[in-house]
């Protein structure tokens, strides 16, 4: 009866301790859980406050992006404008008393500013859809030297025989006629070419080669344009231009005492008169009966001008100084009043051998056909869209 009696005890006993154990292990375990399930919490909280923080780099990045291209495309903004600062003041530099390309000071020329005015709100109606403006020059290319200093050179400006015509001089009664440029570009002096003769002199570097037909500028009493047949070698028709007391139109070329040019449109004329004489005039004319359509007195001036040429309807000035620096383009007038000189831009010739006789545009290949002290140099233009600046 004792023996049984300890026996219960021991199991009691035995029992009570591994109840204790049971119940210690069971707290660990679920500590064990608290804190698994803590360390999942935070782990999911750094996973989520990870994706937040790359997002947030994400877009930051992204803001940082655009502000260094807006940056960019200031700093591109900026940078033209030095450009074109340093280029005006390279231009002041060697301009030397220069001339704005609008100067109205004196009471007179006011007056005469506001006939313009009153002569130029005829707008100008001709519906065309040529509105290209040069935006730089892209190459230039040397093809040869034959004759003088000053002198004209072009191909056929119409297109279609592809002839190149060269005066030599300033007042001559001979145009040579070349078949092709390679003809020209190959023979020795004039001697692959066809003498062309004509009736009465030319004068000045003002001439244009149109559709076989030649338009010459004579110079007797009054001015008078000639149209000359090159297939039948004949006057076809000839005008005495309908304005009085001429002045040159180019200060840097005193022979020239107008100039025609060719453009998309067709024939103009580039002039000057002693009473709007210290601007240069344009007059449309038709190519066939050589009648005048329109006529514009410009805000360019004809101090230091070189010469000048026309493009879709917007004159361009190119002006150099009296010892010949780089040539620009530096005042420019639009018959449609699309482009103003500021927005037109500052366009720079090549450095040269001395300074332009002549620079004729071909509406056909986008080239202008320069004279330089006797060398024939061809410019290839790179245009732009009228409206874009
Ligand atoms: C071109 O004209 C110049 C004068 O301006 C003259 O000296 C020269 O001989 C002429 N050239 C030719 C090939 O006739
Ligand atoms: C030359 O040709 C034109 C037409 O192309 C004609 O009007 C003119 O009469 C011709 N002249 C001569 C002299 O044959």
């Amino acid at each position: 009866m004792r023996g049984f009696a300890l026996l219960l005890a021991l199991v009691y006993s035995a029992t009570a301790q591994h109840q204790a154990l049971i119940d210690y292990l069971e707290r660990r375990l679920l500590a064990i859980e608290d804190r698994i399930s803590l360390w999942q919490e935070q782990t999911t909280r750094y996973a989520s406050e990870l994706r937040e923080l790359k997002q947030q780099m994400v877009s930051q990045l992204e803001s940082l992006d655009k502000e260094k291209e807006t940056l960019r495309t200031t700093l591109d903004g900026v940078g033209t404008r030095v450009d074109r600062v340093e280029r005006e003041l390279d231009y002041l530099e060697t301009q030397n008393g220069a001339q704005p390309c609008v100067d109205v000071d004196d009471k007179l020329i006011e007056q005469q500013v506001t006939l313009v005015k009153e002569k130029q709100k005829a707008k100008y109606f001709k519906l065309t859809d040529c509105s290209d403006m040069i935006s730089s020059i892209k190459a230039m290319k040397i093809l040869k030297r034959v004759g003088g200093p000053k002198g004209m050179w072009t191909k056929d400006t119409g297109g279609a025989s592809g002839k190149v015509y060269i005066f030599n001089g300033t007042a001559e009664e001979t145009i040579n006629e070349f078949a092709t440029v390679q003809d020209f570009t190959r023979s020795a002096g004039f001697s692959l070419s066809t003498d062309l003769k004509i009736p009465s002199s030319w004068k000045g570097t003002g001439h244009v080669v149109y559709n076989n037909h030649v338009y010459y500028v004579n110079q007797e009493e009054e001015i008078k344009v000639v149209k000359f047949d090159t297939k039948n070698k004949s006057i076809t028709d000839s005008v005495v231009f309908p304005v009085q007391d001429h002045v040159p139109v180019y200060g840097l070329n005193p022979e020239t005492v107008m100039d025609l040019a060719v453009d998309e449109e067709g024939l103009w004329a580039i002039y000057a008169t002693r009473e709007n004489e210290r601007h240069i005039s344009m007059a449309k004319m038709d190519s066939n009966s050589l009648d005048i359509e329109q006529m514009w007195d410009t805000n360019c001036p004809r101090e230091n001008a070189e010469t000048a040429f026309i493009i879709c309807g917007t004159l361009y000035v190119v002006y150099n100084t009296k010892q010949p620096g780089r040539s620009r383009v530096q005042c420019v007038f639009d018959v449609n009043d699309l482009v103003t000189n500021e927005e037109a831009p500052l366009v720079y010739f090549p450095k040269r051998y001395g300074f332009h006789a002549s620079l004729k545009y071909n509406p056909q290949e986008q080239l202008l056909y320069a004279w330089d002290d006797g060398y024939q140099i061809l410019y290839k233009l790179s245009m732009k869209k009228k409206l874009e600046i």
